[in-house]
């Protein structure tokens, strides 16, 4: 780069003399008028090291420095020395000292000075030497300025990979919820189908028993009164049927038989029941959003997981409490509510079923194994669901990954790890309500919906 395109820069060149010449201020003015008036210089001015370290901080961006050696206070060479330490400043060095002076010099030279001059100062050879030290130090400037274009490229670029890595992370979890949401969707539309095809299968049959039983019942009571009526009368001339009266202990079959009808009529309502049950758990008809009674949901729930609420050989039975409010009716895609009960209900069986309790065999056969379930109203515009648990609870790890999709600590064959994700985005997203776990290692699991009840509500405040 030449000289006058060192120049050519709209900031002044800043160049600072140290002289102890009492002279030199002037006469250095006065040579370069012209280009101090242009603004081509800028010149500043010293009367030894430390007056010049002060300018510096000053103006932190001299670009040269022009010294004498030999000055009170600081000489040249020890403000060279605390130049060198400064090592953020980007600043050139220029000594200037007598012909006598060359041994110092030639240190100076040594100690970092870039360039040199002889008093008495040729003024022409003082222009081209600045020039030339400009030039450098413009130089260096550039270089720097790009090697901080670049850094800062960088950075822009960094930052880009990182927001473009974060957005696949999204995407990433976005997909595997659409995934699980689909398989799961999947599974719960042909199970609602599988259900209530067989509840259509099992009503018809079902209901010839019942709808018979009655008249079975009434034609068995007049059987057993004619029998009874024919005994009383003649039987007793009769060995032979005396004998078979004994034989088949028509006695016990008296008695027994209205409760053996009884009980085949307790059976088959609860047959009835039960289809009753699968249907409204099924719900298929029921796609849009409806008040519901969602005791009726929980207890659908409770008793299709009846089978594995009974005692097992080595532990007790698990007790279910309901602790239901008064709640109204809410306004829910009930079959995906019904879901939720579920899967939760279902969570707290298994970790029952599977808790390894410290104790005697005894302790723990006696110990109640707990589910409760309480309703209630959150305040006016919100209900509470809690399903709570006295089985092993969790660590903070688990409770912290809880409702990530395919998250499961079962083993293979038994978990998807999806019930709870499917629960949540049940809860929060369709619902706009809330899903929340407590829990603490051996202190049992607590799930709680807070749902609002009508879906008008979901952008009132909850705390409201
Ligand atoms: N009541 C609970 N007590 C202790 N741990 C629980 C309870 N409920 C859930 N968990 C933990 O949360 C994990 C995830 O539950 P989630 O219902 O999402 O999946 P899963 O039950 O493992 O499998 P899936 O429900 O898909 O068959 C479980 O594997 C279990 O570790
Ligand atoms: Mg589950």
């Amino acid at each position: 780069m030449s000289p006058t395109t060192a120049l050519a820069r709209n900031m002044p060149a800043k160049i600072l003399f140290v002289d102890d010449e009492p002279d030199l201020e002037s006469l250095i003015c006065q040579k370069f008028r012209q280009k101090i008036r242009t603004g081509e210089y800028q010149v500043f001015f010293a009367h030894n090291g430390v007056e010049a370290l002060s300018t510096l901080r000053e103006q932190p961006d001299i670009d040269i420095i022009l010294t004498d050696i030999n000055m009170p206070v600081m000489d040249g060479m020890a403000l060279l020395a605390k130049l060198n330490e400064l090592v953020t400043i980007m600043v050139k060095t220029v000594v200037i000292s007598a012909y006598g002076d060359l041994g110092n010099i030639r240190k100076a030279m040594n100690g970092g000075a870039f360039d040199f001059l002889i008093k008495p100062i040729n003024f022409q050879d003082l222009e081209i030497t600045i020039n030339k030290t400009l030039c450098h130090v413009q130089q260096l400037k550039e270089n720097e300025r790009s090697r901080q274009e670049r850094e800062e490229k960088l950075r822009q670029s960094e930052a880009r990979e990182r927001e473009k890595a974060i957005q696949l992370e999204l995407a990433l979890q976005n997909l595997q919820r659409t995934q699980s949401q689909l398989i799961q969707t999947e599974k719960m539309s042909s199970l609602g189908q599988l259900i209530s095809g067989i509840a259509h299968e099992i009503n018809n049959p079902v209901n010839f028993i019942y709808g018979n039983l009655s008249y079975v019942n009434d034609y068995t009571h007049q059987l057993l009164s004619l029998i009874t009526l024919y005994q009383d009368h003649d039987a007793h001339k009769y060995p032979e049927i005396e004998a078979l009266i004994e034989k088949i202990e028509l006695e016990f079959i008296k008695e027994d038989m209205p409760k053996m009808l009884s009980s085949m009529k307790l059976g088959a309502e609860r047959i009835r029941q039960i289809v009753l049950t699968l249907r409204n758990f099924s719900r298929l008809d029921e796609a849009e959003m409806k008040p519901v009674n969602i005791h009726e949901g929980i207890d659908s729930s409770l008793v299709i997981l009846h089978g594995q609420l009974k005692a097992k050989p080595n532990s007790s039975a698990i007790q279910v409490i309901q602790e239901y409010g008064d709640l109204p009716q809410i306004e829910c895609y009930a079959c995906q509510l019904n879901q939720v009960f579920m899967n939760l209900l279902s969570n707290g069986i298994y970790a029952l079923n599977h808790y390894d309790k410290k104790g005697s065999p005894e302790q723990i056969k006696n110990e109640p194994r707990t589910i409760t379930i309480a309703t209630s109203m959150l305040n006016r515009e919100w209900v509470r669901i809690s399903f709570k648990d006295n089985g092993p609870g969790m660590t903070s790890d688990v409770r912290n990954r809880l409702f990530n999709p395919f998250f499961t600590t079962k083993p293979v064959g038994d978990g998807t790890g999806l019930g709870l994700s499917i629960s949540y985005q049940i809860v929060v997203e369709k619902h706009g309500g809330d899903l929340k776990c407590f829990s603490q290692p051996d202190q049992g699991a607590e799930f709680v919906i807070e749902i609002p009840i009508k879906q008008s509500a979901r952008v009132q405040m909850k705390a409201s």
